[in-house]
């Protein structure tokens, strides 16, 4: 097999940190993270998160972006090749079509509540939230979802502006963007953790979030924790190979993953701090579920001099969040469809946009027309959500944690990875093609009830 690249190198190890964490930071970090742990109990939910993100997110993250710069294709030709090159089982590949399918599923929800984001930033502009109630801030929020038409335009206005980069290519535009964007994001949501301790209720929060009470944690949260550990990291998805396929080979692979998977923690735990103490001043239920971030941050901001202007900005920073995210879920797809089959990149980038706008509209309709509709309990974005997060990711990504440590040549794995230092190799080895195939296999046996 030709080994083809349609894409350059990034321009820097910097530029990829950024990229990177640009697409690990996201909706997941502050809209998904504070309404998980509020729906599963708080502590004991954070804690489990966090052991998987040290346990298995990072191994398994340094495995994929290994993957990735070894072939330098995209995720599909690039494990292709890798098995062959290895002289493996062809059937590996699958671990590249199921992730570029993720990618493509989680694309068509992401781009929905995106879209919501959108809409909170027109809101900051005509409405301004000053002096909101928590009954009028929740109002605001049911009309929205309440309303089909609103969520389709957002939802269209958000695949299109995704789309439009990756036609363009992703190179310039996109690292340029985010070395501005996420230093902003990282100030604004400081600046909103000084007015939550200040106004709201700390105490309450850090004992929530932070004292683990064992009896709130089901089956179910564990396997959630662990499923959001690999949604936060963009794990499995191809995003992460793809990325590392653009990674200079003279870059430390462990330390830059280290140092994405860091700020990205760090992120979701600053959004759970800026939060909680709002819900909890305001006497709202942690567990509200999707709409919690969108529901508490516009009665802070009301409250603030000035708020409509930070609100603004905030939710501004929030839309640059999920795009440069947003982008990440599609590149996989679009750089196998452009690679493979020889579409310009506009086209691929049409095609595979028009085909997750569609699937989003199930997700628009089942927060209003199809509200009732549900498959075992969850409605339709519930079960895009359980078979992304819960099962493909996690099950793709022991996949490739098993791949890299145990098909993958110890040579060509020790020179990818640049670890001279045995002890530190056989560490990543032993955390890798051990520990977390076998942690994800107890959580998912687990939450199947099989003990
Ligand atoms: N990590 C992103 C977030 O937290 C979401 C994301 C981007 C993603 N690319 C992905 C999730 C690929 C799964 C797969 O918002």
């Amino acid at each position: 097999m030709k080994m083809r690249s349609i894409h350059d190198q990034w321009s820097s190890r910097l530029a990829f940190i950024l990229a990177a964490t640009g697409s690990a930071v996201g909706l997941g970090n502050i809209w998904k993270f504070p309404y998980m742990a509020g729906q599963n109990g708080g502590g004991a939910f954070v804690l489990i998160y966090l052991a998987c993100i040290f346990l298995i997110g990072i191994p398994i993250m340094i495995a994929e972006v290994m993957l990735g710069r070894r072939a330098r294709q995209n995720p599909i030709n690039a494990m292709a090749t890798l098995a062959e090159q290895e002289n493996r089982n062809p059937g590996w590949k699958l671990i590249g079509w199921s992730g570029t399918l993720a990618g493509f599923i989680i694309f068509s929800f992401y781009s929905v509540i995106s879209g919501w984001t959108l809409y909170y930033v027109y809101l900051s502009l005509n409405h301004g939230f000053s002096s909101l109630s928590m009954e009028e801030s929740q109002s605001l929020f049911q009309k929205m979802v309440e309303n089909p038409y609103g969520l389709i335009t957002c939802h269209t206005l958000f695949a299109g502006m995704t789309l439009g980069v990756v036609a363009l290519g992703i190179q310039n535009g996109l690292e340029r963007a985010v070395k501005v964007l996420m230093p902003g994001l990282l100030l604004l949501l400081l600046l909103l953790l000084g007015y939550s301790m200040s106004y709201g209720s700390f105490g309450e929060t850090l004992r929530f979030l932070f004292q683990p009470d064992w009896n709130h944690l089901s089956e179910q949260s564990v396997l959630a924790a662990m499923g959001q550990a690999f949604f936060t990291l963009s794990l499995a998805s191809g995003a992460i190979m793809v990325y590392g396929s653009y990674l200079p080979s003279d870059t430390s692979i462990p330390r830059t993953c280290i140092i994405v998977a860091l700020s990205d923690t760090s992120i979701a735990l600053l959004s759970g701090l800026v939060i909680f103490p709002i819900v909890f001043a305001q006497g709202m239920t942690p567990a509200s579920g999707p709409g919690l971030i969108f529901q508490t941050l516009p009665v802070a901001f009301g409250a603030m001099p000035g708020g409509q202007w930070f609100a603004f900005l905030f939710f501004i920073l929030f839309v640059f969040a999920a795009w440069t995210s947003s982008i990440s879920m599609v590149e996989p797809g679009v750089s196998w469809l452009a690679e493979n089959h020889g579409w310009t990149r506009p086209r691929a980038s049409v095609m595979i946009g028009f085909g997750g706008w569609l699937v989003g509209l199930g997700t628009v309709f089942s927060f209003n027309l199809w509200q009732e509709f549900t498959i075992l309990g969850k409605t339709f974005f519930e079960c895009l959500d359980y078979l992304t997060s819960n099962l493909m990711l996690p099950l793709g990504g022991m996949a490739i944690a098993i791949f890299a440590c145990w098909k993958l040549s110890t040579n060509s794995t020790r020179n990818e990875l640049n670890l001279p230092d045995s002890y530190e190799f056989n560490l990543w080895r032993w955390v890798t093609g051990i520990l977390a195939p076998f942690s994800v296999l107890l959580v998912c046996l687990n939450s199947l009830g099989v003990f």
